[in-house]
């Protein structure tokens, strides 16, 4: 039986799994592309820069604000520019920001406190990542609304949806924020993309105006999704989340799990530079070639029953922030927001559970997992 397309997106789970029984590599003459289900291929797809690039799209002479960020690039540009952004960026970094993360979210918290009632997209998931990065980026508090509504902007114009380019608004607000930076650099994000180099180059100002919408679209709904599916599982498996109640050090571990489980982002796409043989499948060059991540977290052939969600599962390699080179640069950011997330909401309220009575929308985008409202009761 066909499934409605509202069904598929909030489960594409089945679907997946016939796939990986019946087409593990199957293809679309209409589009000239390759969908891969299987882990092993993925991850091959993943790993291969050489044979598999990520200069996409610009053939087709769409203009998109993703094209010149570092996810659409090959070596030798990409680990050129990466590098550049990873002295920013780096672990430590991210890891400084701890307090400054548990302040935000003990504040979205008190927002909803003594209601027992919260949408944890609307009240949590949603605001968090965005205020994340504008203070990350040096946004000042007070345009911080305006910054929100271009973020939604060009995360709705990524897959075509709505608008195709940044907002011309925007793009001059970054850039006289840059040259502000440039004038009196600050402690911020900002200040230190203009300072860094390699080989003695500075990004330019259109390459950081690029790294910058690059942080909003690859990092805010992305990471909505995250601490929403969270929830989501939980609220699915009542024993995953009394053991976290129970002990809050298991969630780095149930974090991973959602990550597989319910990956926010379900596919990525390359296009292959040369005739290979993938699985048993020969794959010609300029074929493009989709690794469905989501899918290949639930590879029978790498986890074991995959479709148990197992806060405690071990190893847990899943392919959710990417693979190889372009592994994804805000995973550290991603896994701390969403650990103190959930700490502190498990902390401050007891017995959180979904309204049944609303029904799950999925989001907007094809590309990523997640719903758009998650309203829940919880007492204190
Ligand atoms: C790359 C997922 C959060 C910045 C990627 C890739 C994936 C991914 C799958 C690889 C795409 C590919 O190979 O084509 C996720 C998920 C997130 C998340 C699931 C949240 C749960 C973030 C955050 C940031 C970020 C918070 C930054 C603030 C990036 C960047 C890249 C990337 C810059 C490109 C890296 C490169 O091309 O070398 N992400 N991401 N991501 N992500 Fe994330």
């Amino acid at each position: 039986m066909q499934s409605s397309p509202l069904e598929q997106a909030l489960n594409p789970f089945p679907f997946y799994r016939r796939m990986r029984e019946s087409r593990p590599l199957f293809y679309r003459p209409e589009d000239e592309t390759w969908q891969v289900f299987r882990y092993a291929e993925a991850e091959q797809v993943l790993n291969n820069s050489a044979l598999f690039s990520s200069v996409r799209n610009r053939e087709r002479g769409q203009e998109r604000p993703l094209q010149n960020s570092i996810l659409n690039m090959d070596p030798p540009q990409h680990r050129q520019f990466r590098s550049l952004v990873t002295q920013a960026f780096t672990p430590r970094a991210v890891a400084q920001l701890a307090n400054r993360i548990t302040s935000i979210v003990t504040h979205l918290l008190d927002e909803v406190t003594g209601s027992g009632t919260m949408d944890i997209i609307d009240h949590l998931a949603y605001p968090l990542p965005v205020i994340v990065i504008a203070e990350l980026l040096g946004i000042p508090r007070e345009d911080r609304a305006l910054f929100k509504t271009w973020s939604d902007a060009v995360v709705n114009g990524v897959d075509g949806r709505g608008q195709n380019r940044p907002q011309p608004a925007m793009s001059d607000y970054f850039l006289q924020v840059i040259e502000e930076r440039h004038k009196e650099p600050q402690d911020d994000l900002m200040s230190a993309l203009l300072n860094a180099q390699v080989d003695g180059h500075h990004l330019s100002r259109q390459e950081l105006l690029g790294f910058c919408i690059l942080l909003l679209v690859a990092g805010n709904e992305t990471t909505t999704n995250l601490i929403g599916n969270a929830l989501l599982c939980l609220d699915e498996q009542p024993d995953s989340m009394e053991q976290l109640y129970a002990a809050p050090d298991l969630i780095p571990g149930a974090v991973e799990e959602v990550l597989r489980y319910r990956s926010p982002v379900q596919l990525t796409g390359r296009i292959a530079l040369a005739d290979t043989v993938l699985g048993n499948q020969h794959i010609q060059a300029g074929q493009r070639v989709v690794a469905n991540i989501g899918s290949a977290n639930r590879d029978e052939a790498q986890f074991p029953d995959p479709d148990r969600f197992d806060i405690r599962r071990s190893p847990n390699h899943h392919l959710a922030f990417g693979h190889g080179i372009h592994f994804c640069l805000g995973a550290p950011l991603a896994r701390l927001e969403t650990k103190i997330a959930l700490t502190l909401l498990l902390e401050r309220f007891q017995d959180i559970r979904r309204v049944p009575q609303v029904p799950l929308e999925p989001g907007e985008s094809i590309l990523m997992h997640g719903v758009k409202h998650l309203p829940v009761t919880f007492r204190q």
